[in-house]
């Protein structure tokens, strides 16, 4: 007698990620799953992308033309663990009607968190005090020494007052902020709940103390902060990226930090990712580097794993997706 029962559909999990979303997935899908902290290579990934129908990525998977064909027509659903959809090909996905889920909200408290830290950190210094502690450079208390700049009073540009942007304005604004200022034309119900001021890229560059990189990563903005913006900002600015390496020309940004052009920078994302460590940003004092950390608190991790799951299995089942990208 023939069985009606369809088999269950095919899933392919790129890496470990926190159990969560495999057992979402595991209760409705037959997964398969690069079970390693390391990134899966290039051609396993293409070889173990063949028959599934949905496909749960990281941001370290450039999911493009040619694994979508490597996975075959019957792929229905792609989704990736992060907010950031920039390594997807989103248009190639449409053309095939495959759905693309991501990971907005759950991790929007997590990563305001940290652009924070690194603001405060860069602005008060503390990697350069740290070290000086240890290194015995620590003399007795100096009226002049490590002094660095304040939030109080001082104009904060954020570049893309979005659900994190936002997160971060609220965040700020006990600390005495004077004025925020914001570029998107889409911003409005954010930046007025914060009171901010819609600017020009240029006019925001100027007046800011804190410049800050939220924005996703579009074609558009590849390198907005180029030396032509580090011209335009105050000698006393402090530049922060928490959104995408590729928003930040690094070359640029060295030369500005080195001649003293801006006073410090903090970044959280880099390219490459790992920044390697001959960069020339790896030399400065004035310079924090971060590891990708802005959504790693172990409840963002665990919620972004869980809806990745949910995402696929929705997609899968003909459903709304919790999470799916706008079209
Ligand atoms: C994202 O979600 O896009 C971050 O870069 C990683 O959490």
């Amino acid at each position: 007698k023939m069985s009606t029962t369809k088999s269950p559909p095919k899933v392919f999990v790129t890496r470990y990620v926190p159990p969560g979303g495999v057992e979402v997935l595991s209760r409705h899908c037959q997964v398969d799953q690069w079970d390693s902290q390391d990134p899966i290579p290039r051609d396993e990934l293409l070889k173990r992308v063949q028959g599934i129908e949905g496909l749960y990525c990281l941001l370290t998977e450039r999911i493009d033309k040619e694994v979508l064909d490597a996975a075959g027509p019957q792929l229905k659903v792609v989704s990736t663990m992060s907010v950031g959809y920039d390594h997807v090909d989103v248009a190639e996905c449409r053309s095939r009607n495959i759905r693309v889920g991501f990971t907005p909200d759950v991790l929007t408290n997590a990563t305001a968190e940290l652009t924070i830290s690194l603001l405060l950190a860069t602005s008060r210094r503390l990697y350069e005090g740290i070290k000086a502690v240890r290194e015995g450079r620590w003399g007795t208390w100096n009226p002049v020494w490590m002094c660095g700049q304040g939030l109080d009073g001082a104009t904060v540009g954020i570049v893309g007052l979005g659900r994190i942007g936002f997160a971060v304005a609220e965040r700020l604004r006990p600390f005495g902020v004077g004025k925020f200022l914001y570029t998107d034309s889409e911003a409005k119900t954010y930046a007025s709940e914060v009171g901010a001021e819609r600017a020009d890229f240029d006019t925001l560059c100027r007046q800011s103390d804190f410049i800050l990189g939220c924005c996703a990563l579009t074609d558009e903005n590849k390198g907005l902060f180029n030396k032509d913006a580090y011209s335009k900002m105050k000698k006393t600015a402090i530049l922060i990226n928490t959104s995408r390496g590729g928003l930040v020309n690094q070359e640029d940004l060295y030369v500005a930090l080195s001649t003293n052009q801006i006073l410090a920078a903090g970044l959280d994302v880099t390219v490459p990712e790992p920044l390697p460590l001959n960069s020339p940003l790896m030399r400065l004092d004035n310079c924090i580097v971060l590891p990708h950390i802005g959504s790693a608190t172990e409840k963002s991790r665990a919620a972004m794993s869980e809806l990745t799951g949910q995402n696929i299995v929705a997609a899968l089942q003909g459903e709304k997706m919790p999470r799916e990208v706008p079209y």
